[in-house]
């Protein structure tokens, strides 16, 4: 059932609030979820989180390293499971093995998880199909609550990550000790803020929309950013190019004159993520870089941010202003919809993209 969406990626992408307050609720107020996390993961004999997924799932799990690293102190590694599987990679008893998958099926982050039994402290994972075989296998698994995914691309599952990955953070910082009582507070408050910035972001489709159209007639794409955000640009790259068929690639915008920066023309739309900030005026320079070859750039910021780019952009989507280490939660939903509209405006299958399967049981 669409709910009188055009297709299940609509609707997915609109649920987005509903599921993502549900889902904090879980993990924030006193409930099920912190009480379980509060009972059986203990961060306190943990010295490093290693977080194995693949695809859309990998990327959650990319941004949250950024939240491990500095709210909890922890370090991260992110690996591809097709990768992290034949690697080996060694792992002892105060390793945190982590598996982030929407299906719970997923032969290669399941064959992932099988290795690190016996070697790792403790198994974790991240699901949406409870029944599932990764959920069955782990020590303790937690459902992100986003409700049945039907669109193949994955959407209210990536943002119900994000937020179960940063209650998690929140959790790991307070058994650490990363972060006192007031600290814990102003940030929980912040995360609980997230599925309104979602709603937020979710009323600019029109401009989106009108960006998407833009979109449409180009054959390559590129998407920046920094921190946070570079994961998020990572995310906007594989689902512009999943269901629309652009070619489209995501880089940290510090690698730009490393390499990307030689694709640059008047044909080439750049999509940049970049909220006011700190990082803001490195990302500008990086702008800069781009206008000066007569690239076509779509900013993604803040009024704040708007205003300090000035002049020459081709694009610009406003996004509500948002404060702390969540803000880039509420940016995955202009890479969504600008995905969904772009390749609406081509009429490709939006919810059954070519090759693709929804759930990957064979490597
Ligand atoms: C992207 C997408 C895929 C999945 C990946 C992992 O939109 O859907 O990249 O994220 O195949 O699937 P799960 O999360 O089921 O392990």
């Amino acid at each position: 059932d669409k709910a009188g969406h055009r297709h299940f990626m609509a609707k997915e992408i609109a649920e987005q609030p509903e599921v993502l307050s549900h889902a904090l609720t879980y993990y924030l107020d006193p409930c099920d979820g912190r009480r379980q996390l509060e009972a059986e993961l203990d961060f306190s004999g943990i010295d490093r989180i290693v977080m194995v997924a693949c695809g859309t799932a990998s990327l959650a799990c990319f941004v949250s390293k950024y939240w491990f690293e500095q709210i909890a102190g922890l370090p991260v590694e992110v690996d591809i499971a097709s990768e992290f599987r034949y690697r080996e990679p060694p792992l002892n008893a105060r390793t945190l093995a982590l598996f982030v998958s929407q299906s719970g099926e997923t032969a290669d982050t399941l064959a992932a998880l099988r290795y690190c039994r016996g070697r790792a402290g403790k198994i974790v994972s991240i699901v949406n199909a409870a029944e599932s075989s990764i959920a069955r296998e782990s020590d303790l698994a937690l459902p992100i609550l986003a409700g049945p995914e039907i669109g193949v691309a994955s959407t209210k599952a990536f943002s119900c990550q994000l937020v179960v990955l940063a209650a998690m953070a929140l959790q790991a910082a307070r058994q650490t000790g990363t972060i006192d009582a007031g600290e814990d507070s102003r940030l929980s408050g912040l995360l609980r803020q997230v599925p309104g910035q979602v709603s937020a972001a979710l009323a600019l489709a029109p401009r989106v929309q009108a960006v998407s159209a833009q979109l449409a007639r180009h054959a390559d794409v590129l998407f920046l950013g920094r921190g946070p955000f570079y994961p998020i640009a990572l995310e906007g790259a594989l689902k512009l190019k999943e269901i629309s068929y652009i070619h489209a690639e995501g880089y940290a915008a510090g690698e730009l004159k490393h390499g990307p920066i030689a694709l640059i023309d008047e044909e080439m739309p750049v999509v940049v993520l970049a909220p006011s900030g700190p990082l803001f005026d490195k990302v500008l320079s990086n702008i800069q870089e781009v206008l000066a070859r007569a690239g076509k750039v779509v900013l993604v910021s803040d009024a704040e941010g708007l205003a300090a780019a000035g002049e020459g952009l081709w694009q610009t989507i406003e996004m509500p202003a948002i404060e702390g280490p969540f803000a880039a939660i509420a940016y995955v939903v202009p890479m969504q919809q600008l995905a969904y509209h772009t390749a609406v405006e081509k009429g490709t299958d939006v919810d059954q993209p070519r090759n693709l399967a929804k759930s990957v049981t064979v490597e």
